[in-house]
């Protein structure tokens, strides 16, 4: 089976690279998929407390008969669970509805500065990596200056931080900023929901390669050293999305794919606009 990459935190633990994404995998079809893409080979699921389907995916992980260290699970914490009880109210309801004894990462899914409640809910987190239940932390849809608050108050530099990208939306500032600071950058919405399906270009690239738009898009993630969580419903893609470790884009495509970046190619929302 394929040995997918792992990535290095700055906390002494590793994510592997490719990940199963289950936003609006209905709670009913999850244990079923993510069983699927267990079976298929991926090691790493990405959840969240307001995809409600926590328990699909628990269930999927306890019952696939790997040790539990061979998986390794995110979830998050929601914006209306910020704040000292409720985040830690949040984890661990989680933790239940997962049926884990520890989670491998925990993460703020949106700062949502407006309630300005994520410094207070990072110093939560903290408490929490320290008890042992929740191996490591980090942020989603953190901008500079929500990075800039929390590492200046705690010292403490979060593991990751998931944001929008693809390569209609590259976030090159931030992949930069994340570079200086060590946090791992990790890709939601990679394949742009589909819409690598409609780009001229990776559609030549994927008929040069013999592959899918989706999967020259994934490739070009991991070589830029990015974890990568696409979600599929469907059977055939869960496995294709997977199969993107025995080929290699050159150095002139991946720079042709680079040139693919939009200022205005973000389709999710503007985090700091965001409560
Ligand atoms: N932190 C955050 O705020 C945040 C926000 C959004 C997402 N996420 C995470 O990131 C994961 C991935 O993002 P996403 O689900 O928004 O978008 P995505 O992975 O870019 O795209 C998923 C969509 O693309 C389709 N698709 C899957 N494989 C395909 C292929 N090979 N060719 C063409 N189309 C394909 C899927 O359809 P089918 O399912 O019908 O196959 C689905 O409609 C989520 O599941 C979630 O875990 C996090």
């Amino acid at each position: 089976m394929t040995a997918i990459p792992r990535i290095a935190f700055n906390d002494g633990h590793s994510i592997p690279q490719l990940g199963f994404g289950v936003f609006r995998i209905p709670a009913e079809e999850a244990e079923q998929l993510v069983g699927q893409a267990i079976e298929i080979g991926y090691r790493h699921i990405d959840t969240a407390w307001g995809y409600f389907n926590e328990e699909g995916v628990g269930a999927a992980v306890n019952n696939s008969g790997l040790p539990r260290d061979e998986l390794f699970v995110t979830t998050k914490v929601w914006n209306s669970s910020q704040g000292r009880e409720l985040s830690i109210e949040s984890f661990e309801r989680s933790l239940e509805t997962l049926g884990f004894d520890y989670l491998d990462l925990l993460l703020i899914h949106w700062p949502a500065p407006g309630n300005d409640l994520y410094v207070e809910t990072w110093e939560t987190f903290i408490e929490l990596r320290e008890s042992g239940r929740v191996r490591s932390i980090g942020v989603s849809n953190f901008e500079p200056e929500h990075l800039h608050r929390i590492i200046e108050a705690t010292g403490v530099v979060p593991a990751l931080n998931q944001i929008e990208l693809h390569p209609f939306f590259q976030q090159k500032l931030l992949r930069d900023f994340h570079d200086l600071h060590g946090i791992v950058t990790e890709a939601w919405g990679p394949i742009a929901r589909g819409a690598v399906d409609d780009d001229p270009l990776l559609v030549v690239l994927a008929n040069s390669y013999g592959r899918s738009p989706a999967q020259i898009a994934l490739r070009w993630e991991i070589q830029h050293g990015i974890v990568t969580i696409p979600k599929s419903a469907t059977p055939a893609r869960i496995a294709s999305n997977f199969d993107i470790f025995d080929f290699e884009i050159t150095a002139d495509d991946m720079a042709m794919i680079d040139a693919l970046d939009r200022e205005d190619g973000r389709f999710g929302p503007v985090p700091s606009e965001m409560n």
